[in-house]
């Protein structure tokens, strides 16, 4: 199993360029079954998570063709038959949001039958709200051995109030909402630029929503979609790591082919902890000459402050001078970076679904675990600035949605290497998020 090495003290000098955005990619592509002709996606991660969607979908009997050499960033879809609209739990298990193919599946075909995702490291994450909204709309649910499966002669659009909000849920049920037939309304929705993302997609393939992107999206069902082309939108969780990465390691960092506009919760809490950056229309320059002072931070559904950055943040807060208290109002248990930066030398005390962290520790290096994507993120930002050579076990959680993370950090002055078994396992990791 892979292990990321870090040495930790040098400054972050010159230009990074994000990649794509991981949670735009995965629907988009799940949205490519909406329609029997191609969709072709520019600007997607090459990380697993979009290995394994090109997985699920080439097991649904799918073609996709994902680019390499200059065309590396690009995939083509063409879903022109589906011999078996099903997600299976040894997908399903690696990638909660293969639940994703759920609503486009049942809309395209009239049948889905797809994994329960179970339990996480993150949380319980349930999917209760994508089933109750396919109720909504006429589907018939079933769920049995493991598996939720849904059926319909064809969805009827309908009036959808979500009981909380939900990211994947809004995705899910938007695709659905396309082919049905009449009006959908959904309130409630989710507002991350994500989801807009998908639903430029959508519209570039014939259908009607107006909206995305505000909490109420009105979608007028249509018999058909057709292929087309879109861009992915820029990875804005990648460009706040690097952002933090900049600041915590006093370096001169310019984040390049970001949308600050999607960013703009994240600066304005860095601001707050001291953290200097000039912000054009596609980058974001973090100054990393100031001390950092202690800031609270609660994460909230977009535009708030969002919960893939709250243990990006916890590393910056163990840097800050001051008490920061972190509360995690997303996910519970999404605190488990916390035991591996105590191990560094943090400071941190966990009290339900509040951090309380006294920054100004000096951290030093240590054989740490990532357990989950953003957890594994902190650790990297942790190691940047310890003392000494961290070694960072299951980096793969890293590369689900990182791209090439250490290359674009040796090639602004990191010192990282990524290396084989070189130490014995420690206690087995939890599931993965
Ligand atoms: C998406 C993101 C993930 C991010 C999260 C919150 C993708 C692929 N993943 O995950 O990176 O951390 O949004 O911004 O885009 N919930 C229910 N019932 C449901 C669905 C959700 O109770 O049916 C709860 C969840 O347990 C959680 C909260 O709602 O407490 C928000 O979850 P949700 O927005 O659905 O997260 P994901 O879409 O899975």
């Amino acid at each position: 199993m892979d292990k990321l090495v870090i040495r930790g003290g040098n400054p972050l000098l010159g230009t990074v360029r994000i990649s794509g955005a991981k949670n735009a990619a995965l629907p988009c592509m799940a949205a490519a079954l909406l329609t029997d002709e191609p969709v072709i996606l520019e600007n997607i991660p090459q990380v697993r998570d979009i290995e394994t969607t090109r997985k699920l979908l080439a097991a649904m009997g799918a073609e996709v063709e994902l680019g390499y050499g200059r065309a590396h960033h690009r995939t083509t879809i063409c879903a022109r038959t589906l011999a078996a609209p099903e997600a299976s739990y040894e997908l399903v298990k690696t990638m909660r949001a293969s639940t994703l193919v759920l609503g486009a599946l049942v809309a395209r075909c009239g049948r889905a039958r797809v994994s329960l995702p179970g339990g996480c490291a993150i949380g319980a994450r349930p999917i209760d709200l994508h089933i109750k909204g396919l109720e909504r709309l006429g589907a018939k649910i079933t769920q049995e051995h493991g598996y939720v499966e849904a059926v319909t002669d064809r969805l009827r659009g309908a009036e959808i109030v979500f009981d909380k909000i939900t990211v994947t849920g809004t995705e899910d049920l938007l695709m659905a909402a396309t082919l049905a037939d009449g009006e959908t309304i959904m309130q409630n929705c989710a507002r991350e630029p994500e989801v807009a993302d998908l639903a430029a997609l959508l519209n570039a393939m014939g259908a009607k929503i107006q909206g995305a992107g505000t909490s109420m999206i009105r979608v007028k069902g249509v018999t058909k979609l057709h292929g087309a082309r879109h861009r992915i939108i820029p990875d804005r969780i990648e460009a706040g790591t690097f952002i933090v990465a900049g600041s915590l390691t006093g370096g001169d960092l310019n984040v390049a082919g970001c949308d600050p506009a999607h960013l703009t919760a994240i600066l304005q809490k860095l601001a707050e902890t001291g953290v200097k950056t000039v912000v054009k229309a596609d980058s974001v320059r973090v100054m990393g000459d100031q001390p950092l002072q202690a800031a609270d931070m609660n994460t909230e559904e977009y535009p708030g402050f969002p919960t893939d950055m709250q243990a990006q943040y916890m590393a910056l807060t163990t840097q800050a001078e001051g008490t920061s208290i972190i509360t995690e109002n997303i996910f519970e248990n999404r605190f488990m970076h916390a035991q591996e930066l105590v191990r560094m030398g943090a400071n941190i005390k966990i009290e339900g679904r509040r951090a309380i962290v006294r920054g100004g520790t000096p951290l030093s290096a240590a054989a740490v675990l990532a357990s989950d994507l953003r957890a594994s993120a902190s650790l990297v930002l942790a190691a940047l600035v310890a003392d000494g050579e961290t070694i960072i076990d299951r980096v793969y959680h890293l590369d689900r949605g990182y791209e090439n993370i250490e290359e674009k950090l040796k090639a602004v002055g990191a010192e990282i290497r990524r290396v084989g078994n070189i130490f014995p396992k420690r206690a087995a990791a939890p599931a993965q998020s």
